[in-house]
């Protein structure tokens, strides 16, 4: 009998990545969710039974994207996938001022945004191989029109610029890479606390389609390249974004 197969998800106690991993366990994946909270991570598991496994880890740690695979392999599980969720905007240096608070911000947003995708992928590199899985890397608007400052959306470039490699690596093994770069999905904690009425429509009115996206319809794409037709798509960056940026 085949190994049951699982997608690995990061960031999945929350937002983007919980509806990733609620959309992948309902379309029949065996889901490693993954994130540094244990509670998220357990109250999703409970509403998805048996198709959930958590795991508290911080991907941005050696220690904790080791303590992920290490899961993984001893489960028997095959590696169909690994999606990087896990991300968003570092709280910036407090305390520290002029050089040392900007190297303080890019260090910690590198470390949330980059080695996050980096050290969970190449953790897993392994089983992905021996299993064609497919990996998308989740990077935002920001990547292609700038973040109004900051280290945020020169971080999330960095994944576009890895994602080539990736995929040209993984391609003979029979598995892909993408980024997928999400516009403004308000439904997350990346905004809680920091949207009012008026930023929130404004936001949303500068799309072609007058409305923010939700953590389900970024799901739905990610499943469509993780899913049956999603083997010949690879190498891309993939824009759920209400048509804010056009064309890439
Ligand atoms: N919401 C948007 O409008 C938007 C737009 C474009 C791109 N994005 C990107 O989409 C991704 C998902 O964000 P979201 O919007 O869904 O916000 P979110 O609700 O804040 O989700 C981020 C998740 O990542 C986890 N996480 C953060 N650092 C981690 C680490 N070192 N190790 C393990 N897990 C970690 C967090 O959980 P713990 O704190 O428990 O670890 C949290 O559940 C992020 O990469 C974000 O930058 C969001």
């Amino acid at each position: 009998m085949s190994p049951a197969r699982t997608v690995v998800v990061s960031g999945a106690g929350s937002g983007i990545g919980r509806a990733v991993a609620r959309r992948l366990a309902r379309d029949g994946f065996l889901v490693t969710a993954v994130g540094r909270r244990l509670e998220p991570l357990e109250r999703l598991a409970s509403e998805e039974a048996q198709r959930i496994e958590v795991v508290s880890a911080d991907v941005a740690t050696e220690v904790g994207a080791e303590r992920v695979a290490s899961q993984v392999a001893a489960a028997g599980l095959a590696c169909a996938g690994v999606v990087s969720a896990a991300g968003g905007l570092s709280p910036g240096a407090p305390g520290a001022d002029g050089l040392s608070a900007v190297r303080q911000d890019w260090q910690a947003s590198f470390e949330s945004n980059v080695l996050t995708a980096v050290l969970l992928t190449e953790a897993l590199r392994a089983a992905v191989e021996r299993d064609g899985g497919r990996v998308v890397l989740i990077s935002s608007v920001a990547a292609l029109r700038g973040s109004g400052g900051g280290p945020y959306g020169a971080m999330k470039a960095a994944l576009h610029g890895w994602v080539y490699d990736l995929a040209a690596e993984l391609g003979p093994h029979g598995g892909t890479a993408n980024v997928v770069a999400p516009g403004f999905v308000p439904e997350t904690e990346f905004w809680a606390g920091r949207l009012t009425t008026e930023s929130r429509q404004r936001r949303a009115s500068q799309t072609l389609t007058g409305r923010a996206g939700t953590p389900d319809e970024v799901a739905s794409l990610i499943a469509w390249l993780l899913g049956p037709d999603g083997g010949w798509v690879t190498g891309q960056i993939l824009s759920p974004n209400g048509g804010v940026v056009l064309g890439r």
